[in-house]
């Protein structure tokens, strides 16, 4: 079994100009396959870490590897996002285009794949989070909970390696956070998974932790 490492933050600190230190020495390893479910209390850090993965912004200490490479400017980041797919806690940070064909179309087309390969993706992706046949509708008026889908399936149609979810489950009705819960375990991806929803992260899970005071302990 490869059970290379995707991630690995070692001795991370990081404050927002003007503010609290959020993370204080934290380190984290994801290593492939895994399913690392990820809480903490609100206002933790769990959003500025995930974004640090994949170079929004850089700590003020500390070493990122992505892939076993340490990542340490603009363009080391590069490789990383074409890799690790990020989906925003907002999904009004994710989404900018009239249409949701052509929000996911967005990063395939980017990645060189043809316009027949990404509408392929688009089709299969809208189909995989269960939102067939939503092509051409206009992304601003969708549903919180339908852009958060959204978000999903342009993450997904660029095939990344990595996934990083920022609470994929939120304002999801049951049946849609079931069929999200499901999608997770079949993915192939190792991911790291951010909620506050213990039934979601314990189904989904292959290893739980916690980030408290700056840092990640083990949950058992
Ligand atoms: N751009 C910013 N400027 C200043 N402070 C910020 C900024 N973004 C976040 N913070 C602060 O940093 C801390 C960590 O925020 P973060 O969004 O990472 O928390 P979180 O664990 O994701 O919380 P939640 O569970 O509510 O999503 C919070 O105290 C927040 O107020
Ligand atoms: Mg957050």
């Amino acid at each position: 079994m490869d059970d290379s490492e995707h991630i690995r933050l070692e001795d991370v600190w990081y404050s927002y100009p003007k503010g609290e230190k959020v993370l204080e020495g934290m380190d984290l390893t994801l290593r492939a396959g895994e399913r690392l479910g990820l809480t903490g209390h609100i206002g933790c850090g769990k959003t500025t870490m995930l974004h640090l993965i994949v170079g929004l912004m850089y700590p003020d200490r500390g070493s990122i590897e992505v892939f076993g490479t340490p990542r340490t400017e603009e363009k080391d980041f590069w490789g990383v996002r074409e890799r690790v797919g990020l989906v925003f806690q907002d999904p009004e940070d994710q989404l900018f285009c009239p249409t949701v064909r052509e929000d996911i179309a967005f990063g395939p087309m980017n990645l060189g794949r043809t316009r027949e390969e990404t509408e392929t993706l688009i089709e299969e992706t809208l189909a995989d989070v269960g939102l067939e046949g939503f092509e051409d509708r206009i992304t601003h008026h969708l549903s919180g909970g339908e852009k958060r889908l959204v978000s999903l399936a342009t993450v997904l149609a660029m095939k990344p390696a990595v996934l990083l979810l920022d609470e994929p489950a939120n304002d999801l009705d049951p049946e849609s956070a079931e069929r999200i819960r499901n999608l997770l375990l079949q993915l192939p991806q190792s991911m790291i998974v951010v909620s506050h929803d213990r039934g979601l992260l314990k189904s989904v899970a292959t290893r739980m932790v916690k980030l408290e005071a700056g840092r990640i302990r083990e949950v058992k």
